[in-house]
Order: C-alpha cells, then sequence, then structure tokens
C-alpha cells in the first residue's frame, strides 16, 4: 500500500509545481537583516569555519598572536564566482580547488583550508551552474565530482542543442514560433509521454508562464545535477537536505538574478538583484526590500497573505540555475552588431527578428508569479503592482561577479575572494560597476572598497595576478554604513598559466581532455601556479583574511604581513597618461609584455600531463 502511495505520488510529481496547504508561517519578511535561519545557520558554520581558518593560520606560517586571534574571534570569509558561461564553471572549480583543503598539494604551500574557512559562497550564471550543481550534490571536492562521478559530461554527443538537421530550425523561427524551434534541443523528446516537451507542457497546464527559461533550465539539468528523472522535481531548497549543508560544511550558498522593471526592456545598475538562498529568495535593495520562503516561491500572495493555497515546486534547481543564467537578450546585443561574429548575414536577419519578438513578448526571460505582489516593503511601484516578476541573467548589468548582495551591511564580511571569469580575460570592470553601485539608492546597503578605473587595471597588471583591494580600513572611513567597514578584497583574475582559458562564452561543448586542462588552469590562477611563483602566497592570503580583526583589535601587523601588503595590495595610484591601452602578446607571470616571455613556467601544457589529475 506505501509503495503504491509512494509511486502515485513520485508520478503526480515532476517539473510542474503543484497546489500545496499554505504554511501557517509568515510568507514575506522585510529585508532590512538576513533570516533567522540563516542566522542560526551561519553561528553553526562558524564553529567550522574558526577552526578551519587557526588550522589554515597555522598551516601557513603566520605567528602564535594571529592564530590566538583567529582562535578568539569570528572572522567572516565570502567567495564569489563570476559569470561566464561554462568558462567561469570550469575554470570555478578549478580555482574553488585550489581553496580546498581536499585537493592534493604540495605541503605548505597551498591556499587548502579557505574554503573550509568561508562562510558564504555565491556564483552567478556560469557561477550559478558551478555553485547549484555542488550544493545539490553534497559540495564533492573536483575529483568526486568531475572524475569519479563523471558529473558535467559536456562532451559533443550531451551538448544542449542537437547541431544536426539545425537547418529545418529556420521555418519555426521564421515564423516566430518557438515551441517548434525548441525541439532541437537535447532531451526534447526522450520516450513515451517523457521529455522536456511534456515537462514544460506539464506547466504550461498548472497555469504557469513558461519561457525560453524553462527549456534551458531542463536542458542544463542533465548536465548540472545527478538526479534521478534529470532532476525534474529536485528543487532548489533541497540544499537543505543535503548533509554537507545540515553538518556545516559548506558555505551557505547563493546564486543571483536581476530583475527587469515590469514595462521596459532595459536592465541596468537600478535592475533589482535578487538572490536565492536555500531558505529564501528576494532581494535587499530598497526597490523590492522583501524575501519570501523559496518553498513557497510562485505562490499568488497579496501584501503577504495568501487565499489558503499555496505553490510548492516552482524553485526547481534547473529552473533557478537557468533563471541566473537566462541572457538571451546578450545574444541579440551581439547579433545587433554587424561584424561582431561570424554568423552569416541571412542567418543574423532571421534569427535577431525571431529574438526580438521573444524579447517583445517577455519569452526570453524568465517569468515568475509575483509572490511579493502589493507589500509596502519596498520602493518601487512596479515591482510591488505588477503579477509577475520578470528576471534574467545576474551578470547583465554589469556586475558579474554576484558581490552586491554578499558585500551588504547585514552580512557583514570581513575578506571577500572575488574570483573573476568574466569577458574572455577580466579586466576590472565588473569590480567598478559594483563599486559605483554603492553611491546609488539601489546599492544603500553595500559596502565595497575602492577600486582603480579600467584603464588603471589593465596599465598596473591588476588583472595579471592576484591583488587586494581595501588593504586599510583607516583609509574607507568614507565608505562606512551603519558602522560596517567594507571588507577586504582578493581579487582573483582568471589569467593563462597552463591552458588558454579565454574560453568563448558561446562554446558549449569541451572534450574531457579540454575540460580538465581548463579547471587545472583555474587552480594554477588561484594557486599562483601550484606555490611556485612566490612560495608566501598562501600567507599573504592569511594576512588578508585576518586584516579587518587586526584593525579591530587596533593590533599592528606583522614584518611579514606588511611585506605581503606591498607586494599585493593596490597602493591608490591611477594611471593618470592618456596612453591608449593596446594588449600586448605575451603573457608573463605578473603581467603582459611585448618582448618575449622570459618567464619559464608558462607552455602549452597539454591537457593529460596536467598535475591536478595526473594520479588518475
Ligand atoms: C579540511 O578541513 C576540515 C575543516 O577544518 C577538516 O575537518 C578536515 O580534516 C580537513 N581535511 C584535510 C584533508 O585536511
Ligand atoms: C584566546 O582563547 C584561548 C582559549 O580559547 C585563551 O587561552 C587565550 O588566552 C585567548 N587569547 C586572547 C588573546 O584572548
Ligand atoms: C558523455 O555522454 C555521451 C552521450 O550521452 C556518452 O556517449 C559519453 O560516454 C559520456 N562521456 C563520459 C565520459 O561519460
Ligand atoms: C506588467 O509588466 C508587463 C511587462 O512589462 C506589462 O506588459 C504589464 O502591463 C504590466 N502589468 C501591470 C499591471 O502593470
Ligand atoms: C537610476 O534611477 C535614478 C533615479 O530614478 C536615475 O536618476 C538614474 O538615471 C537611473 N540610472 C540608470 C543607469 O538608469
Ligand atoms: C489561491 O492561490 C493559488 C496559488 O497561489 C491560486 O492558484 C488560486 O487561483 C487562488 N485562489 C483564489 C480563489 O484566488
Ligand atoms: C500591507 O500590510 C501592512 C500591514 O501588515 C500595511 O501596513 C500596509 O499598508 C499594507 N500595504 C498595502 C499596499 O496594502
Ligand atoms: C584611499 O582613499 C581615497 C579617498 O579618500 C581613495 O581615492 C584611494 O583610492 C584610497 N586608496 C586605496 C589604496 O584604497
Ligand atoms: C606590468 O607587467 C609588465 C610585464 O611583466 C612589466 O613590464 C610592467 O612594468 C608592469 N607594470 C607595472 C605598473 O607593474
Ligand atoms: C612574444 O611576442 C613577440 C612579438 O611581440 C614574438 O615575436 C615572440 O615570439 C613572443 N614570444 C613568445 C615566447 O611567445
Ligand atoms: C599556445 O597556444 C595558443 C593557442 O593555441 C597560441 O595562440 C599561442 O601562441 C601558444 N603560445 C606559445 C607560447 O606557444
Ligand atoms: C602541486 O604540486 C605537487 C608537487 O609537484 C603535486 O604533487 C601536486 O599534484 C600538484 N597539485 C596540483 C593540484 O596540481
Amino acid at each position: 500500500m506505501k509503495l503504491i502511495l509512494i509511486l502515485l505520488v513520485t508520478a503526480v510529481l515532476g517539473y510542474a509545481p503543484q497546489e500545496v496547504k499554505c504554511p501557517s508561517t509568515n510568507l514575506i519578511r522585510s529585508g532590512e537583516d538576513i533570516s533567522e535561519n540563516e542566522k542560526n545557520w551561519i553561528d553553526n558554520r562558524r564553529k567550522k569555519t574558526t577552526a578551519a581558518l587557526s588550522e589554515y593560520i597555522k598551516n601557513v606560517g603566520l605567528d602564535d598572536d594571529a592564530v590566538d586571534l583567529v582562535e578568539n574571534s569570528s572572522i567572516n570569509i565570502g567567495i564569489a564566482l563570476s559569470g561566464g558561461g561554462y568558462r567561469s564553471m570550469l575554470v570555478g572549480v578549478g580555482q574553488l580547488a585550489a581553496l580546498d583543503n581536499r585537493t592534493e598539494v604540495t605541503e605548505g604551500s597551498s591556499l587548502g583550508g579557505i574554503m573550509q574557512s568561508a562562510n558564504y559562497i555565491s556564483g552567478l550564471s556560469g557561477g550559478s551552474y558551478l555553485i547549484g550543481s555542488l550544493s545539490l550534490n553534497n559540495w564533492p571536492s573536483v575529483h568526486q565530482s568531475v572524475l569519479e562521478n563523471d558529473l558535467w559530461n559536456l562532451t559533443e554527443a550531451n551538448q544542449l542543442v542537437n547541431t544536426n538537421g539545425l537547418w529545418t530550425v529556420i521555418w519555426p523561427v521564421l515564423t516566430d514560433n518557438l515551441w517548434e524551434a525548441l525541439s532541437h534541443i537535447n532531451h526534447w523528446v526522450t520516450g513515451k509521454d517523457t521529455g522536456i516537451k511534456y515537462d514544460l507542457q506539464a506547466k504550461k497546464d498548472a497555469g504557469f508562464p513558461v519561457t525560453l527559461t524553462d527549456a534551458w533550465g531542463r536542458d542544463l539539468s542533465y548536465q548540472l545535477f545527478s538526479e534521478e528523472n534529470n532532476a525534474e522535481d529536485l528543487n532548489f531548497s533541497d540544499i537543505r537536505d543535503q548533509p554537507a549543508f545540515k553538518n556545516y560544511d559548506m558555505p551557505f550558498p547563493f546564486i543571483t538574478a536581476i530583475g527587469r522593471e515590469p514595462g521596459t526592456i532595459v536592465y541596468n545598475t537600478n535592475s533589482t538583484v535578487f538572490e536565492m538562498n536555500p531558505f529564501e529568495m528576494g532581494s535587499s535593495d530598497p526597490s523590492l526590500n522583501s524575501f519570501t520562503d523559496i518553498k513557497y516561491l510562485g505562490s499568488r500572495l497579496s501584501n503577504g497573505t495568501n487565499n489558503g493555497t499555496c505553490v510548492a515546486g516552482f524553485e526547481n534547481a534547473g529552473f533557478m540555475v537557468g533563471t541566473s543564467s537566462s541572457l538571451f537578450n546578450e545574444y541579440l546585443d551581439t547579433l545587433v552588431c554587424d561584424d561582431c561574429n561570424s554568423l552569416n548575414f541571412a542567418v543574423k536577419w532571421v534569427l535577431k527578428k525571431f529574438l526580438t519578438y521573444l524579447s517583445n513578448t517577455g519569452q526570453d526571460v524568465a517569468q515568475y508569479p509575483n509572490t511579493f505582489k502589493n507589500n509596502s516593503f519596498g520602493t518601487s511601484r512596479k515591482l510591488a503592482t505588477n503579477d509577475t516578476l520578470y528576471l534574467l541573467d545576474g551578470g547583465l548589468a554589469g556586475e558579474v561577479i554576484p558581490i552586491t548582495p554578499m558585500m551588504t551591511t547585514q552580512r557583514k564580511l570581513d575578506a571577500v575572494f572575488a574570483l573573476d571569469n568574466s569577458q574572455n580575460w577580466p579586466d576590472g570592470s565588473s569590480l567598478i560597476t559594483s563599486y559605483e553601485r554603492q553611491f546609488t539608492e539601489q546599492g544603500k546597503n553595500m559596502v565595497i572598497p575602492y577600486v582603480p578605473d579600467q584603464k588603471t587595471f589593465l596599465h598596473q597588471n591588476l588583472t595579471a595576478k592576484p591583488t587586494f583591494f581595501g588593504c586599510s580600513a583607516k583609509n574607507l572611513t568614507d565608505l562606512v554604513k551603519d558602522d560596517v567597514v567594507p571588507p577586504l578584497v582578493i581579487y582573483l583574475p582568471n589569467r593563462p598559466y597552463t591552458f588558454w582559458t579565454n574560453i568563448s562564452l558561446y562554446q558549449f561543448s569541451f572534450t574531457n581532455e579540454e575540460k580538465k586542462a581548463i579547471i587545472q588552469n583555474g587552480f594554477e590562477t588561484v594557486s599562483r601556479l601550484n606555490g611556485t611563483i612566490d612560495e608566501d602566497w598562501p600567507t599573504c592570503v592569511g594576512c588578508a583574511v585576518i586584516r579587518r580583526e587586526q584593525e579591530r583589535q587596533g593590533i599592528e601587523q606583522s614584518e611579514q604581513c606588511k611585506k605581503c601588503f606591498e607586494d599585493y595590495c593596490w597602493d591608490g595610484t591611477i594611471y593618470e597618461s592618456d596612453e591608449p591601452y593596446y594588449p600586448p602578446l605575451n603573457f608573463t607571470d605578473s603581467g603582459l609584455t611585448n618582448d618575449s616571455v622570459t618567464y619559464e613556467g608558462f607552455s602549452n601544457v597539454t591537457a593529460s600531463s596536467s598535475s591536478l589529475f595526473s594520479f588518475f
């Protein structure tokens, strides 16, 4: 009997959201502070991060005073992974491996343990693939995920779109028939009544809007999650049940998306930055300033009150990650430019027409029933009165590293690792956009240290190696809000050491060899070539993460840390000359040059000989 019931229930569940009885708890709260759930979770996580950080501080050879300092305080560390398609997922997991003490490295030359010391981790777009995938797979190490379980099969045979006979897509595209055009994605029909087509139909039949994001999110699920039924009923809130989350053995994860002002197709730094975390969805930006229990996302509430019937299962994990990476309108922008890609003129015209149609009908963004309707917490009338939330890729407003909801007066971080895999090679623009947003009304909760302009980033090699920003709290007094000093930012840009990881946003398939080589290079960007470029680097990172606590307690930095800060802190100088920037041709371990490369370490290592995977 029980078995039959379970079978019945399983059959009923699926991609379509279901109606459920509303909980008696309040479903909407003001975004003034972090949730009670998050507070309690972080309190428990802190016990682990404090122990892990003191271990790290000991391992990297900082003095006993530093160890004492860490043991008797609670230093709050965050890690933010930028967008950038599969590039940022793969480079990102290599970078994370460098911060993870489960990765094998030479004794004493690693940043392993930093991830274990972090309270928060965020990702958007390609970074959200990574955070979503790891969070819902019980936070495996890179070896476990990529090698042992072969998560992320990105080979040609397993890519998202079936390119065989793609020409047949032209007719549906010409006639603006999204549904027909979608039939070319893989897994569209996998059997009788199964496949993405039927998932989308079921959601539509249940009365929910279905857009390109739904198809995209379902397709991604086949690559990112190892669940049965290809994760059709895997929810984002299921992270709560993962042992690693329950036992506080992973950082608190969240992913972001931006909300478009209804009635417009504009997105910029005024757009609302939403976050999805295991407990909630919402925003602390003034425009919305509210959060809802993510389990009941999609319920139609009015000013927080419900009619007894709520919705569950709207927060499908693939759909959340798909929302964070809905950048179909970016394709449109790209297609607008006449010589920026190799597409044939006719194809471009056809695609542009189609994407414009999708954009005008709101089918290129994710549509959520507005659970926040009619509440009075936020300042945007348009958000509060529309029936629908229009959400899209978190990076589209220029903040490609998801630090906006992280570096807030509510979360009070001390140090944030900003892993930048944006653009083909990063140019600092993401940090600059976030820095500027803190001075706008929408950024009024944000605290971000000074960063220079883009010209300085490039000319001073600040994207060529790790750079620290906000090294001295004394210099940040003008940026303090509610007594919260901006965290110190440890900026870690993508760079070629052992592989050319300036992968195009539009590359969708990778051989296993390529995949491993990209991951390995990600590891090298953060580990400074596995500790070979600067053996003091792990110590210097230790100096950076304890800095704010030292400043709070009025403790002088050690000579060792002062030296580190000379090596890695941006010193505040600005590149004044009007010389245009010509990207030089050769990469060195500290910058770019037109001279012959003197640095011996760089070579075009083939994937199979890279050391992260060599012992397999
Ligand atoms: C990694 O760090 C965690 C937390 O501090 C610790 O429990 C674990 O033993 C460490 N693992 C290794 C392989 O060092
Ligand atoms: C730090 O805490 C330990 C016990 O946890 C204590 O022995 C030590 O004196 C404390 N140090 C400082 C500087 O407070
Ligand atoms: C990846 O998926 C394809 C198609 O499903 C399959 O043929 C291939 O064996 C898979 N690769 C690995 C390494 O599992
Ligand atoms: C909600 O936004 C949509 C799309 O921008 C717009 O067409 C519609 O008129 C808005 N509805 C209301 C009630 O403002
Ligand atoms: C953001 O909104 C403010 C106030 O409405 C406006 O002055 C500003 O121009 C907007 N910024 C952008 C980039 O649209
Ligand atoms: C009650 O709310 C549910 C879910 O939000 C919605 O589907 C339903 O139409 C509402 N019922 C009434 C009578 O308004
Ligand atoms: C929403 O409810 C609160 C009290 O719970 C009330 O103060 C506020 O005016 C209501 N807002 C609207 C738009 O009805
Ligand atoms: C120090 O503060 C000034 C503004 O008071 C700022 O222009 C400068 O960039 C800051 N220096 C650093 C290194 O952050
Ligand atoms: C940037 O790096 C290049 C090559 O390593 C070097 O020649 C140049 O001096 C560096 N510029 C600065 C400002 O450090
Ligand atoms: C560096 O660039 C120059 C051209 O400016 C080129 O002639 C040289 O081969 C390059 N060196 C290496 C090692 O790639
Ligand atoms: C390495 O390979 C890249 C891409 O194939 C090529 O552009 C570059 O010139 C090579 N560099 C060296 C140093 O051989
Ligand atoms: C780092 O270097 C050590 C010693 O050469 C090697 O054993 C280890 O596998 C390397 N780690 C990675 C992740 O490449």
